[in-house]
């Protein structure tokens, strides 16, 4: 659809950025933090680029005044964070660790302080190490209740000045990563164990949802789902088909039972023919329909496109492009179902992660038509190499042609009648890009942090950063 006009930004809309503990933090082991899956993984000798960890990230902990004062300079409207489950329960469960708590508590006071709306996730990525020795972490059922258990802590906490809740940022990459492609801690490559592991997934984000209703009765939460909307590479039945499975596989697998409880019957169907579906114990279905989200949280970078992929001798695993040198990825898919393959109507970043705004209109649309639910955009950004020019000038016309481009496919979204609350760009400050250290750069202000050699971490505010601000003091009006 092509309006004549494009309707506005809504009244309050959160104009935001996001960060996840993990990669702006640093303090690993400062204040009694527990040690996490990932301060453990990265240090398995070829894990990251150049074996970058996020022991110092880019010390935000230290220096998070100093980042809440950019962002009140930009005039940022909300902040999304994450809490690292280990500074609250260094060891999953037992006792708090007040200090934990007490950062976070800083944080949000200075959010608040500085008319900054706190966006709070439970879980990115950073699982109390003891829990995965322990009993295998989500492999186990027994993830539910410490999971449930610490975010009810927080909900205590915070719920009275925090409205806006994450429960898990992107299961989809998290499981696939750990459990698929042994990319992400705990580094296992069984796909029966990754839908176990999924299903789990499932019923502790239903089961926080459900507490989250009687201790923030007036809050909002929901998941954050990396969705990247499938399309075929052309018009053969086959290869619509291909997309279809993909969606069904990639996306609906996550988002209906998000949003319905309910697994979608292909991908279920499919599962069983292979062996693979999870053990659903009774009472498991009426506890994901008891934790119904108020939002769908979306991070998108990209679409991807897909062919059909022969059962006998079709692509596996590929391989990801995590050294930004063009061109060095390789597609992958699953024999029988769908293969991916370059899409040549987009441009790609270096990469190899395409540029696509309409794609973000795209998914906006799909889930509202399937679910209709309201959405806040949890991420979105561009990753690339950044050059600190003389008098520290960052001139990334790159970032804002990327955002601006998307802003207008939003916009056309909310045109379209999508119902869209909020938009966090990835990121705030550079940080930590978990698997392809710091030279790859989403932020509008930027961090002196390299993969070598000790640096000041001094922050500088990026061209983007002036021209995101005009677009919140205009409410979107001055793309
Ligand atoms: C999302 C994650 O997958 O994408 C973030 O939620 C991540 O934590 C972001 O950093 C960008 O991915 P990458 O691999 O470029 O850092």
């Amino acid at each position: 659809m092509i309006h004549q006009t494009l309707k506005c930004f809504p009244k309050d809309f959160l104009w935001g950025a996001a960060s996840a503990a993990y990669q702006v933090e640093g303090a690993w082991d400062k204040d009694g933090k527990g040690m996490s899956n990932w301060d453990q993984f990265v240090r398995i000798p070829g894990k990251t680029y150049k074996g970058t960890t996020g022991d110092m990230a880019v010390d935000h902990y230290h220096r998070y005044q100093e980042d809440v004062k950019l962002m009140a300079e930009m005039g940022l409207k909300a902040y999304r964070f994450s809490v690292a489950w280990t500074r609250v329960f260094p060891n999953g469960r037992g006792e708090i660790n007040e200090k934990g708590m007490e950062f976070y508590d800083h944080l949000i006071n200075e959010l608040i302080k500085n008319g900054i709306e706190p966006i709070l996730t439970l879980y990115h990525w950073d699982l109390p190490q003891s829990l995965q020795e322990e009993y295998g972490g989500w492999e186990s059922r027994r993830i539910i209740e410490d999971f449930t258990n610490y975010s009810v802590e927080l909900f205590k906490r915070f719920g009275d000045r925090v409205k806006y809740w994450v429960s898990l940022n992107e299961q989809n990459i998290f499981t696939s990563h750990g459990y698929l492609h042994a990319t992400h801690p705990p580094g296992m490559k069984d796909e029966k164990l990754f839908y176990q592991v999924n299903h789990h997934a499932n019923l502790a984000n239903a089961s926080v949802i459900k507490e989250f209703r009687k201790y923030v009765p007036n809050g909002k939460i929901g998941p954050s789902f990396a969705y990247s909307p499938a399309y075929a590479a052309s018009s053969n039945p086959i290869d619509i088909l291909a997309a279809e499975n993909a969606e069904e596989l990639n996306n609906h697998w996550w988002m209906d039972i998000y949003a319905s409880g309910k697994y979608p019957k292909m991908a279920w169907s499919y599962l069983e023919e292979k062996g693979l579906t999870p053990i659903i114990e009774k009472g498991d279905f009426e506890l994901l329909l008891e934790g119904m989200p108020d939002f769908m949280g979306v991070n998108y970078y990209q679409s991807t496109t897909f062919e059909s992929n022969p059962l006998e001798g079709g692509i596996g695993a590929g391989k990801m492009n995590t050294t930004g040198e063009k061109g060095t990825s390789k597609d992958s898919g699953i024999p029988g179902l769908f293969k991916t393959i370059a899409n040549p109507n987009v441009e790609r970043t270096n990469w190899d992660w395409n540029i696509d705004p309409q794609g973000l209109r795209i998914a906006l649309r799909r889930i509202t038509s399937r679910y209709d639910l309201p959405v806040l955009i949890s991420e979105n950004g561009l990753g690339e190499y950044d050059q600190v020019d003389q008098g520290d000038v960052i001139n990334d016309d790159y970032r804002i042609e990327y955002l601006r481009s998307h802003m207008i496919a939003i916009q056309e979204a909310i045109s379209d009648g999508v119902d869209l609350f909020g938009y966090c760009v990835w990121s705030f400050t550079d940080l930590l890009s978990w698997l392809n250290g710091f030279q790859k750069r989403y932020g509008f202000v930027y961090v002196n942090q390299h993969e070598e050699g000790d640096h000041d971490l001094r922050r500088i505010k990026k061209k983007s950063f002036f021209w995101y601000k005009g677009v919140i003091d205009s409410n979107g009006e001055k793309l």
